[in-house]
């Protein structure tokens, strides 16, 4: 079968975004793998967990960061991920990451790592800045963290041989900087092998590959935004969710509800939240027309109410799981462990000998 795999960042609850964007899709991958079990359905290896060793680019106290970690780990059961079908792994339990992100460092270019976004997004420099043309103080600000980041991703990618790594779009240059990275590494160090040592991974964009913050819908719904009522958490009550969803930013225009991102972004992330929530996959304005003569309150409403539904489940569990000792926790986490690590092993040892370095 096919591997696929993908992590989340613990830098807090996940959100609304995380849930559509991401961890919905991983359940769904687990759900063929159930139904495959019974007979239809198709099989795949399926990798999830938590980007620990991500997330210290963020910097949190010693508390939050474990407190949030178990969050995280708590959502991934929580939305339904179970670990006889799915292995659940933290990032920094399994070494080999890391290692092999050294190793992939000696191919990784600068300049594509220059070019990539998020690094700029996190010290606020233009998007088109370079690393040469930056001031003094943005390069006492940006961290060899921070802009060696993907390199670490495809680390993560690639030990674990994914052929899919379902994600939102934000991740798709760094599934693309992986890609490139199996390629320079099999090039440059097993040209001779006749299976290439590296696989080239794909990423698999959600539905829902970006859903809007409710209070600025320009900008992506993300954990660290710190505006009021921006973000659903998928743990919130349903009063919250309402309150948020009642709060969410629209425009002043008139007459019909009509689907237009750039015109109307706060409607178009409502209308996508909508309509990603009940899995609707028509296109977005056929979709829309179905409610242009409702007004804006009774959209927020008809929202409000089908993501209280998703989530209710959902919170349930979370609540349950916060609530019990670690155990079944700790169950999933050691289950999950083996079986990435086992799959880590392997690959690292493989990289090591196409490198010519001596194995143990
Ligand atoms: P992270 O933790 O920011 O996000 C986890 C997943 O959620 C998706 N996502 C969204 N989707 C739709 N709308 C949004 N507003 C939204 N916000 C986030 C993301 O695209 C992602 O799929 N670098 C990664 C973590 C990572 C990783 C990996 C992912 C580390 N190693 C290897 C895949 C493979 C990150 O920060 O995701």
């Amino acid at each position: 079968g096919q591997a696929i795999f993908s992590l989340i960042q613990p830098t807090g609850t996940p959100h609304l975004g995380n849930y559509l964007g991401a961890l919905r899709q991983w359940k769904s991958f687990q759900d063929e793998v159930t139904k495959s079990s019974r007979g239809t359905g198709k099989t795949f290896k399926l990798t999830f967990g938590i980007a620990d060793l991500h997330s210290l680019t963020l910097r949190q106290d010693r508390q939050t960061r474990q407190d949030n970690v178990r969050k995280t780990f708590a959502s991934l059961l929580a939305v339904g991920l179970d670990p006889t079908y799915s292995s659940l792994m933290v990032q920094s339990h399994i070494p080999q990451h890391s290692e092999l992100m050294w190793i992939l460092s000696n191919v990784a270019s600068t300049g594509y790592l220059s070019r990539m976004t998020q690094w700029k997004s996190k010290i606020n420099v233009s998007s088109d800045a370079s690393m040469e043309n930056l001031d003094e103080k943005s390069r006492e600000m940006l961290k060899l963290s921070l802009f060696s980041y993907p390199v670490l991703q495809a680390a993560d990618i690639l030990i674990h041989n994914a052929d899919f790594v379902p994600v939102g779009e934000d991740q798709v240059q760094h599934v693309e900087f992986a890609r490139y990275l199996a390629r320079a590494f099999n090039a440059e160090y097993a040209k001779d092998y006749e299976i290439p040592v590296l696989k080239e991974p794909r990423a698999l964009i959600s539905p829902a590959k970006r859903i809007m913050s409710l209070q600025d819908p320009t900008k992506k719904m993300s954990k660290s935004d710190q505006t009021k009522d921006a973000t659903i958490l998928i743990t919130d009550p349903p009063e919250e969710i309402r309150r948020k969803i009642g709060r969410a930013k629209t425009d002043s225009i008139e007459g019909p509800l009509t689907y237009d991102p750039v015109a109307r972004p706060g409607i178009a992330n409502l209308f996508d939240i909508l309509r990603h929530t009940i899995n609707d996959d028509s296109n977005p304005e056929d979709f829309a027309k179905q409610y242009a003569d409702q007004s804006k309150g009774a959209l927020k409403q008809l929202v409000a109410n089908v993501v209280v539904d998703e989530l209710a489940s959902v919170r349930e569990r979370f609540e349950s799981l916060m609530a019990s000792s670690n155990d079944e926790m700790q169950r999933a986490l050691l289950e999950g462990h083996k079986t990435a690590n086992a799959s880590a092993r392997s690959t690292l040892s493989r990289v090591k000998e196409a490198v010519g370095m001596y194995n143990l």
